[in-house]
């Protein structure tokens, strides 16, 4: 049974390692994104030009990406949080970058020390100068569900914020249950406000898995037309301003999901399997 294409978003190298507590050498990083480029996914968020101060981890993403060997066709992502993260990421080399809000005022200020409304006018600028560079910008949207300051999240918040990323110029919206606290009906109810003022299309899912549910809060979304889901391999990832909140869905065993499922996602299995094995070797 052939269901279509269904993209896989590794962020692997930036959601997964910016939380691990080791010290993880550049040269470490460089051969899991170069594991990754041969594994066969076409966008690899690989760097985050962030505070080094806030997420030290992060601190040479610029010899990440010029270390890396790149491979045609595949978009090297950084994470930018204001314009010099901007700056900084594109004399790196990224090829894209994406801007990262919360759905949730608790969580942006731990996060991005800034309330949401703050977070979006840092964006302008970033998107102004992406546009006069033909640069692709995505954006997150933390807490989709629940914010681990301020609890549940309404969906009406999440449409709200998601409408206005995507009018800035914002060409997806990656929708990030950043704790793991969605079940299939709240990611039916998130996405079916959502899907109201962004076309499904440009939507895609990141579901950390700490309660055990993303792989069904992605079948929920498959149902409700997501076709790009985020993951990382080794089910590495998390973010060390969500306490409690523990890795991305897994690479691996999304990959395989989907291909039962019947889906192409153009990445090869045992590849991917042995990049998971480096990301675990990594984690120390
Ligand atoms: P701040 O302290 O409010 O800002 O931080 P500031 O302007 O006062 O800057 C503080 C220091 O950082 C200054 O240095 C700046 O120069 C420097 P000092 O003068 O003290 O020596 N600085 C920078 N350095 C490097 N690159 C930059 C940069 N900007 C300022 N771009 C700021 C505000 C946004 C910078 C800070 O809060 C920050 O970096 N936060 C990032 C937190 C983060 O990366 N979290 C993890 C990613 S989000 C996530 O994981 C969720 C996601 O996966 C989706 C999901 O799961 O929900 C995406
Ligand atoms: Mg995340």
């Amino acid at each position: 049974m052939e269901a279509g294409f269904c993209e896989i978003f590794e962020v692997g190298p930036r959601d997964g390692l910016q939380n691990e507590p080791r010290d993880i050498p550049v040269t470490e990083k460089i051969a899991l994104v170069d594991a990754l480029s041969a594994a066969g996914f076409g966008r690899i968020e690989c760097a985050s030009f962030v505070s080094p101060k806030w997420v030290p981890q992060m601190a040479g993403s610029a010899e990440v990406l010029a270390g890396i060997k790149r491979k045609e066709g595949v978009r090297y992502s950084a994470l930018t949080p204001n314009m010099r993260g901007f700056t900084d990421a594109v004399a790196a080399g990224a090829d894209e970058v994406a801007v990262f809000a919360s759905a949730s005022e608790g969580f942006s200020r731990k996060n991005i020390n800034a309330s949401v409304a703050e977070s979006v006018e840092r964006f302008a600028p970033i998107l102004e100068q992406a546009r006069h560079d033909d640069l692709p910008v995505r954006a997150y949207i933390s807490c989709v569900i629940a914010c681990p300051y301020d609890g549940a999240v309404a969906p009406a918040a999440v449409a709200k914020l998601a409408d206005r990323l995507f009018a800035m110029g914002c060409y997806e919206i990656s929708l990030g249950d950043t704790i793991g606290a969605a079940t299939p009906d709240s990611i039916a109810r998130m996405l079916l406000a959502v899907r109201d003022v962004v076309p499904v299309g440009r939507l895609a899912g990141h579901y950390h898995d700490t309660g055990g549910l993303a792989l069904d809060n992605i079948d929920t979304s498959l149902s409700l037309g997501v076709r790009v889901f985020d993951a990382a391999v080794g089910g590495l990832g998390g973010c060390p301003y969500a306490p409690g909140a523990s890795g991305n869905v897994a690479t691996e065993v999304l990959a395989a999901h989907l291909a039962k499922l019947g889906y192409h996602t153009g990445v090869d299995l045992e590849a991917v399997k042995s990049a998971a094995a480096m990301a675990r070797a990594m984690r120390g």
